[in-house]
């Protein structure tokens, strides 16, 4: 099993959650973070430092959000992994909750 990174955290991306992991699972894709599926090994650690509630189990990603259990897993093995605290993207506290930012994933991901 892994955890997934949902769609609340693009344009927010508090990045709180990568201090916790101990696998060092989470990778930086710009506009938003994804979980190495291959790295993850399902501590849970991660989920409750979200201020985004971005993170779920993969049996439990909401239904409108099951494209991004494909899309962590492509995005993984192409961007570096984060594990230091950055500052949140600009207007985080604004972009939380807002629907329909898939837009912002870059395009081949976005395809999927
Ligand atoms: Fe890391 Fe644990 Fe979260 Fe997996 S569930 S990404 S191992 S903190
Ligand atoms: Fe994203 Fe939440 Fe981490 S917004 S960067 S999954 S703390």
């Amino acid at each position: 099993m892994t955890y997934v990174v949902t769609e609340n955290c693009i344009k927010c991306k508090y990045t709180t959650c990568v201090a916790v992991c101990p696998t060092d699972s989470f990778r930086d894709t710009g506009a938003f973070l994804v979980i190495d599926p291959e790295a993850c090994i399902d501590c849970a650690l991660c989920v409750t430092e979200c201020p985004a509630n971005a993170i779920f189990p993969v049996h439990e990603v909401p239904p409108t959000q099951r494209d991004f259990i494909a899309i962590n897993a492509e995005l993984a093995v192409r961007h570096p992994v984060i594990t230091t605290r950055m500052p949140a993207s600009p207007d985080a506290d604004t972009w939380n909750g807002k629907a329909d930012k898939r837009v912002f994933i870059e395009s081949a991901a976005a395809s999927t």
